[in-house]
């Protein structure tokens, strides 16, 4: 183990290792985009609701029953993405990695067909079905992509892979907002073709998939086949030797044969995972917390509140620098660390969350702070993609060693779908109470959030799995639960040399 610190990590990306990530990221994509999808139709989908009712029962629903129609709708796809994150790993362990995609689309077809066919149908029931199907769908897209791309990413290359889900997330938020435009797919005929668009990316991964391969640890360390394994590695990484890498994946592999299979319970009790999973929870929920999702489903509605009249392009504006932000995140993670860019993410969120109550607390005398409301959303947003957006996804998977990850992947998912679902449908009812301060509740969790990362967050940054684990296995041993001993294979300057993801 200790000669995968003295060699250089291996930077060479492949095509075929390109066109296998390309290929896994769609699932990232398709979760952005449903996150999205929903923000700009509402109006539509709410008359629809309405027509309904009148269609079937000759009068409207009530104002209050259409509200809570509509929440329900908008908040079944977290319900479905709890669901989804939470099979992850049973799912994987059954199917493997890439079979596991590929099955996960039928889930997007029969969702997005559901939608789309709601208006001809005459049914707001299929919407409701429809978006608890796709939440489904895209809780299992936030497991499978982050894990996939970790196994068959170099080690050098891991994070900056791993912020691929989050760039492909955010792109697909942002498709999902300029489509959701009035006089392209956001109008009242159209908004059902709108919700049904998810299909297209899910047929275009089915296509693709069958062409990438297997993940190489899971070939080698679940299913024992060391010659795919070293097949497919020689494929990914371009070169015939392969050693370095085999010979990591069976330490973790022999470790985990001296292991019993991890359950979701043992991740608590065993001393060598509480540690790391207590992080990774933490770490999810950290993202949540952040308020960000208030922002990406009701920025139109702050936009509104702060004076802005085109609040729609506002909110694309939020969508442009959250996927420039997710770039330069991309290009730091492997020279600043994960733990780094984390803090400087949550400092900043907390910052701009208190300039941002500030510009709305004071907008109503100061029309002009409108602007500086602006600012401060995309400056929360822009902090959030340095750090708190890509980060928890893809650390959960190297806090782990193989045995445990399918299990600390579910844990994880869902505590981080749950607190989305806690602020989507709690957001609106903090603000009717607190106002124009709502989000000096984020600043509060920002801040604390900022206080543990500093304290329990190792770096992982150009380390093995194998040697993440080690690090936990050794602190559990210890009386002081901080992960110290992890960074001390950092701080001697072994770590991977800076490079970027395109090498
Ligand atoms: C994320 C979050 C998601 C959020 C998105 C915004 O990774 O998981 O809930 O909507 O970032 O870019």
């Amino acid at each position: 183990m200790e000669r995968m610190h003295d060699e250089k990590p291996k930077k060479k990306v492949t095509f075929y290792l390109l066109y296998s990530v390309f290929t896994a990221a769609i699932g990232s994509l398709q979760f952005g985009y449903n996150t999205g999808v929903i923000n700009a139709p509402e109006q539509k989908l709410r008359r629809f609701f309405q027509n309904v009712s009148m269609e079937r029962y000759g009068e409207p629903f009530s104002p209050g029953t259409n509200t809570i129609l509509w929440s329900f709708a908008v908040a079944i796809f977290s319900v479905g993405g709890m669901i989804g994150s939470f099979s992850v790993g049973a799912v994987v362990t059954k199917f493997g990695r890439r079979k596991s995609m590929l099955l996960s689309n039928i889930l997007a077809l029969i969702g997005g067909g559901l939608m789309g066919l709601s208006s001809v149908s005459r049914s707001f029931e299929m919407v409701i079905i429809g978006r608890l199907i796709i939440g489904i769908f895209c809780g299992l897209c936030t497991g499978l992509t982050p894990m996939y791309l970790g196994e068959i990413a170099p080690t050098a290359v891991r994070g900056a892979f791993g912020t691929l889900h989050q760039l492909a997330l955010v792109i697909g938020i942002l498709v999902a907002q300029i489509f959701g435009l009035e006089f392209l797919l956001g109008s009242d005929t159209l908004w059902p073709l709108l919700l049904a668009l998810t299909i297209l990316p899910a047929i275009l991964q089915s296509i693709l998939l069958p062409f990438c391969p297997e993940s190489p640890r899971y070939l080698l360390i679940v299913l024992n086949q060391e010659e795919e394994a070293r097949k497919v590695l020689v494929s990914l990484r371009g070169c015939e030797d392969v050693s370095d890498d085999i010979q990591e994946m069976k330490e973790e592999g022999m470790k985990m044969a001296m292991e019993k299979k991890v359950t979701i319970p043992e991740l608590f009790r065993s001393r060598n995972y509480r540690q790391p999973i207590i992080i990774a929870i933490i770490l999810q929920l950290s993202q949540q917390l952040s308020g960000i999702n208030a922002v990406f489903y009701y920025s139109t509605g702050i936009f509104d509140t702060a004076g802005v009249t085109e609040p729609i392009y506002a909110t694309i504006g939020a969508g442009v620098v959250n996927t420039i932000f997710t770039v330069v995140s991309l290009f730091l993670v492997e020279r600043a660390g994960r733990r780094t860019l984390h803090l400087i993410g949550l400092g900043g969120m907390a910052i701009f969350a208190l300039i941002m109550t500030i510009s709305l607390s004071l907008v109503k005398d100061n029309p002009s702070l409108s602007y500086l409301a602006i600012v401060a959303v995309f400056g929360f947003v822009a902090s959030f993609e340095m750090g708190p957006g890509p980060i928890p996804w893809f650390i959960v998977a190297e806090l782990f060693s193989q045995g445990p990850r399918p299990a600390a992947m579910a844990v994880s998912g869902f505590s981080n779908w749950t607190a989305n679902f806690l602020v989507g449908l709690g957001f609106p009812k903090l603000e009717e109470l607190c106002g124009p301060y709502v989000f000096i509740i984020f600043a509060v969790f920002l801040v604390l959030f900022f206080i543990f990362t500093y304290l329990r967050v190792p770096e992982t940054r150009g380390r093995t799995f194998d040697e993440i684990a080690q690090g936990f296995a050794s602190s559990a041993g210890k009386p002081s639960p901080v992960p110290e001993p992890m960074s001390v294979g950092l701080t001697e300057g072994k770590e991977a040399p800076p490079m970027s993801p395109t090498d």
